[in-house]
């Protein structure tokens, strides 16, 4: 039925066809019955990958590339005796004993949550917005890598890498919770880097604190919400053009805290400030918003300021701008490694969703006693927080707490 180069390929590939059969259940059952108990990690929330157990191996299958990763137990007999690289299988020995990270835009702090930081041995840039991670770039802990001399990667267990388009070596392994489009299942990508470790038990745990805090967090908003839902416009300027968010995870965040999204009672996105009707349009739509998030890209976040918004926006009245005099506009770039131009917002945001929401409801709903993390109000004139190495207030292999709002 499944063509198949060797016997040991053809009996790997009907264990995974009998696995998505029959779901976890089976294979639980399995690892119960087994000698060694393990703990293990159900894949709840997320969509895009998808944890098996045996005896002596794991295999976490991964929808963004296809692959299947199958992760063996290094005190097992199949050690020794196995590897996997093929263009559907690859082979681990567990737990690593190092690996490596492509920086560029890869969210190091789920390793910080598992306390992996101790075997991150490279990385290919210091474009990070983690202190202690910064802290090891500096330090030497962990070795800078050229990406052009691919042969560097082969001295680590395995090499992390975000962009699954990259040319991949036998020991890559790509981790993608930014592929999923809701706050909370990006979060469980933890535990996808917990099997490699044999960190499940921590994963769960981490997992299950920010899962509780962010829904206790978004019950909450959405008693503030009973009476009226604040509405927020959640918009990017880009060559002239102000469009308004569609992300799934933006517009769930906002409708999490509590607010409406613009986008539902707008028939048009994107709006031309060279084009006066467009002008106008816009001009209308914004006066009728109450909180703004102005997610514009750009090289100089310290530098951009509500009168940079102002300008963007390209209108000379902006009287009838309740949330400019309701001092409501904000943007997520308050945690910034400033040198490398590099948001905390796509790291630490991305395995504490419930810090995002506490942000948000704060936004929304102003108690004006509550410190955001990522976000900070241009009306108020609030500044970034510049991320340094000397910001590492822990020994680098330690775990970092998730940070647990309260809620009530
Ligand atoms: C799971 O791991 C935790 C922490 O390592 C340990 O205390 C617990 O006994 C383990 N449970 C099982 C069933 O192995
Ligand atoms: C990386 O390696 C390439 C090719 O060996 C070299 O041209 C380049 O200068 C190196 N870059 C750095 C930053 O060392
Ligand atoms: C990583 O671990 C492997 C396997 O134990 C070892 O051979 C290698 O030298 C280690 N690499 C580094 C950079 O520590
Ligand atoms: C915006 O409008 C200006 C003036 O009409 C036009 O030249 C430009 O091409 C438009 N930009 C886009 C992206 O449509
Ligand atoms: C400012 O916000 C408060 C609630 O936070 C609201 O009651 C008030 O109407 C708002 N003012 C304007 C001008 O929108
Ligand atoms: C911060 O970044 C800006 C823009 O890249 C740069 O001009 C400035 O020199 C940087 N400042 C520091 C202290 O690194
Ligand atoms: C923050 O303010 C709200 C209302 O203004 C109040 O109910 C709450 O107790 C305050 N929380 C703290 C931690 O001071
Ligand atoms: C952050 O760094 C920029 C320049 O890199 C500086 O202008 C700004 O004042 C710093 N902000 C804080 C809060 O230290």
């Amino acid at each position: 039925m499944i063509p198949s180069s060797s016997s040991s390929v053809s009996w790997l590939q009907r264990f995974l066809v009998a696995a998505w059969f029959l779901g976890c259940g089976c294979l639980q059952g399995l690892s119960a019955a087994s000698t060694v108990k393990v703990n293990i990690s159900r894949v709840e929330d997320a969509v895009n990958f998808h944890i098996y157990y045996g005896q002596t191996f794991k295999v976490i299958k991964n929808a963004i590339d296809t692959r299947s990763y199958l992760l063996i137990q290094d005190n097992s007999r199949m050690a020794s005796r196995t590897k996997y690289c093929t263009s559907r299988i690859k082979s681990f020995i567990i737990p690593l004993s190092n690996y490596s990270v492509d920086a560029e835009l890869f969210p190091v702090s789920f390793f910080e949550l598992l306390g992996l930081l101790g075997s991150l041995k490279g990385i290919t840039a210091d474009s990070v917005a983690s202190p202690c991670v910064l802290n090891l770039c500096e330090g030497g802990g962990a070795e800078m890598i050229n990406k052009s001399n691919p042969q560097q990667f082969q001295q680590f267990s395995a090499n992390f890498i975000s962009n699954t388009d990259l040319a991949q070596a036998c020991n890559f392994a790509s981790f993608a919770p930014t592929s999923e489009s809701l706050p909370l299942q990006r979060a469980e990508w933890i535990k996808y880097l917990g099997v490699y470790a044999n960190l499940e038990y921590k994963a769960n745990q981490v997992y299950n604190a920010v899962k509780e805090n962010y829904l206790c967090l978004a019950r909450v908003a959405a008693s503030k919400a009973s009476s009226v839902k604040p509405t927020v416009a959640w918009m990017e300027y880009n060559d002239n053009i102000w469009s308004f968010t569609t992300e799934t995870l933006k517009m769930k965040y906002v409708e999490d805290a509590g607010g409406e999204n613009v986008d539902e009672s707008i028939g048009k996105i994107t709006y031309n400030t060279s084009n006066p009707d467009d002008l106008e349009q816009l001009h209308a739509i914004l006066c009728t918003v109450d909180v703004v998030i102005d997610g514009t890209n750009t090289f100089d976040p310290t530098g951009y300021t509500m009168s940079t918004f102002v300008e963007n926006v390209g209108v000379a009245d902006t009287s009838c701008f309740a949330f400019l005099a309701n001092q409501s506009l904000w943007r997520y770039d308050k945690r910034l490694q400033n040198a490398s131009n590099t948001l905390d917002w796509f790291d630490g945001a991305v395995s504490q969703p419930q810090l995002v929401l506490a942000d948000l409801t704060e936004a929304l709903f102003p108690t004006g006693n509550y410190t955001t993390t990522y976000f900070r109000n241009l009306a108020k004139e609030e500044s970034v927080v510049n991320i340094t190495a000397d910001m590492c207030d822990r020994d680098t292999s330690t775990a970092l707490d998730p940070t647990i709002i309260p809620c009530s």
